[in-house]
């Protein structure tokens, strides 16, 4: 039986994590109070008191748009704090699963990015994630233990205040809504993910030390995302398509997001599935369990 430690346990993510249920796992985890990436005492600690074999951080600073006024506290905690879990569990000798973004890429791509593709990120955000990815490959150079920087885009949610939530929130508002359609990706859900990530956690010989990416298979629009939200539900809404400049942000976003998946799913034994199915399963298994 081997012990996983999830980071970040309130978030998104972190919540799901918690969630799988894998038989040669126990899982434990903690939210910001007990472990603060930025806090190498409470990292310390953390580890101590639980002695894990693996961490999942899932814990991350994810304001897009605000890191761009706030670059220290999200350097400080997705670089800084992702150095200093990694050296804590290299030195330690427990494996580590860090979670990264498609935002390291600038998005001028026009086929999914893979993990050997030069990263740029255009964005403080992307900035801080991919200081932090370079600083787990740094601690563990010549650690024996594992380690992956997996990144995944638009990961998202059946559950919870996210895009999902805000598009049903409007269009059952009956308010007439614009929704940029030139950017693309690939909604990916944190269900499959966390099980994807379980699977490693228990398996890890499954997949080569180093970065890999997670995805669903197809890709779309946040307009084609709504459009299909509104389907499932039945929803007739008066949505139009918008330009990212008719829509600005302070943060830049990559206009090409996909990441290819197909490698990692391979190794983790996980069938790639197109991101519309997922989203209908998700959504029905949701309205079972609620
Ligand atoms: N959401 C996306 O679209 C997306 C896309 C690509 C990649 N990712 C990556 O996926 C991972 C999970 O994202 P998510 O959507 O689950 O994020 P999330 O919902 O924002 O959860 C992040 C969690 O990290 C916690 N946290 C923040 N600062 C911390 C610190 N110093 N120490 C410990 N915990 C801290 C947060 O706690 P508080 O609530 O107390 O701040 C929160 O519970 C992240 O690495 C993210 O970069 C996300």
């Amino acid at each position: 039986m081997r012990k996983v430690l999830v980071t970040g346990a309130k978030g998104q993510l972190g919540s799901r994590l918690l969630e799988c249920v894998h038989p040669g796992l126990q899982v434990v985890g903690l939210d910001r109070e007990v472990l603060d990436l930025t806090d190498s005492d409470s990292v310390d600690s953390a580890l101590q008191a639980h002695l894990p074999d693996v961490v999942i951080n899932a814990a991350a600073y994810t304001a897009v748009d605000q890191a761009e006024t706030e670059r220290d506290q999200a350097h400080s905690v997705n670089a800084t704090g992702a150095e200093i879990l990694a050296r804590a569990c290299a030195q330690r000798g427990v494996d580590l699963i860090h979670i990264s973004t498609d935002y390291v890429f600038d998005g001028t791509g026009s086929r999914p990015y893979r993990p050997e593709d030069s990263p740029r990120p255009i964005g403080a955000y992307g900035a801080s994630k991919l200081a932090g990815e370079r600083a787990v490959q740094a601690a563990f150079e010549a650690a024996q233990a594992g380690w992956w920087v997996i990144r995944i885009a638009w990961l998202c949610d059946v559950r919870g205040q996210n895009f999902m939530q805000t598009m049903l929130r409007l269009g059952r508002s009956g308010k007439a809504l614009k929704v940029v359609n030139d950017q693309y990706g690939t909604p990916t859900f944190a269900r499959p993910f966390a099980e994807a990530l379980m699977n490693l956690a228990a398996h890890p010989h499954a997949a080569a030390r180093g970065v890999h990416h997670y995805s669903h298979l197809g890709q779309t629009t946040w307009h084609g995302f709504a459009q299909a939200i509104f389907d499932f539900h039945g929803l007739e809404v008066n949505l139009a398509a918008c330009s990212t400049s008719e829509y600005p942000t302070p943060a830049q976003r990559p206009a090409y997001s996909c990441l290819d998946g197909r490698e990692f799913a391979r190794l983790i034994e996980q069938e790639q599935r197109d991101w519309k199915d997922v989203m209908a399963s998700e959504l029905k298994r949701d309205q079972q369990e609620n």
